[in-house]
């Protein structure tokens, strides 16, 4: 079992097929690593009251106060659960983070910088993935109750700043709009390149 802590991020759009993926990620790397796998909004006080308060309501809170509940959910996260993981060695794959914030309170008008300096304390994860799938496939695919995000505008906007820091090389684009298990493997090959090349996962 390789004792070295990782932190992975999974972004995505809703219902893009990232959790699954998440999900698929940690059982195949928990073969060889001690892996948490976590997500944001987190299971914490702040991430249960915006899932229980703020995602299904009939409108938008004002979308600072939104970045605020989510940098402030991502705090406790940390403090809780994903520091702890990582100073015990753990691999840790979460589900969401800080570019769900660029992109999500992004696309809704606010800047990038000050969601970026609320969220300056968040730790640096080192590797992020995007699963791609067109927003007008996800919005097919969401058949259960819809949260205030999840309209096609919403989702397309959202898209868009994913892209830019895929452009920017800040996030690994993996393509989601395929069979689940291709996918699948795609990301596994994928993480597995990363974690091969920065030498400090490869004992
Ligand atoms: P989601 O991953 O869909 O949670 P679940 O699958 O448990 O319902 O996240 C819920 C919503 O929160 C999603 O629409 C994206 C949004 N969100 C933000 O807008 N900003 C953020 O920083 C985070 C973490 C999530």
């Amino acid at each position: 079992m390789v004792k070295k802590s990782v932190f992975i991020v999974i972004e995505g759009l809703d219902g893009s097929g990232k959790t699954t993926q998440a999900t698929l990620l940690a059982e195949k790397l928990s073969k060889s690593y001690d892996v948490l796998l976590t997500a944001e909004p987190s299971r914490g006080k702040i991430g249960t009251f915006i899932r229980e308060c703020c995602l299904y309501e009939q409108t938008r809170l004002p979308t600072e106060a939104e970045a605020l509940l989510f940098a402030a959910d991502r705090i406790e996260h940390m403090q809780t659960e994903l520091k702890p993981a990582l100073d015990q060695g753990k691999l840790v794959i979460c589900d969401r983070y800080v570019y769900s914030s660029l992109a999500y309170q992004g696309s809704a008008g606010l800047s990038l910088d000050w969601i970026k300096t609320i969220n300056a304390r968040a730790l640096q994860p080192d590797f992020c993935v995007f699963i791609d799938v067109p927003p007008e496939k996800v919005i097919e695919r969401l058949q259960r109750k819809r949260s205030v995000m999840e309209t096609l505008e919403t989702q397309q906007k959202v898209r868009e700043v994913y892209l830019k820091y895929v452009e920017k090389g800040e996030l690994v684009r993996v393509n989601g709009d395929r069979d689940k298990q291709a996918v699948a493997e795609e990301l596994h090959v994928k993480v597995k390149e990363l974690l091969g090349k920065a030498q400090k996962f490869n004992p």
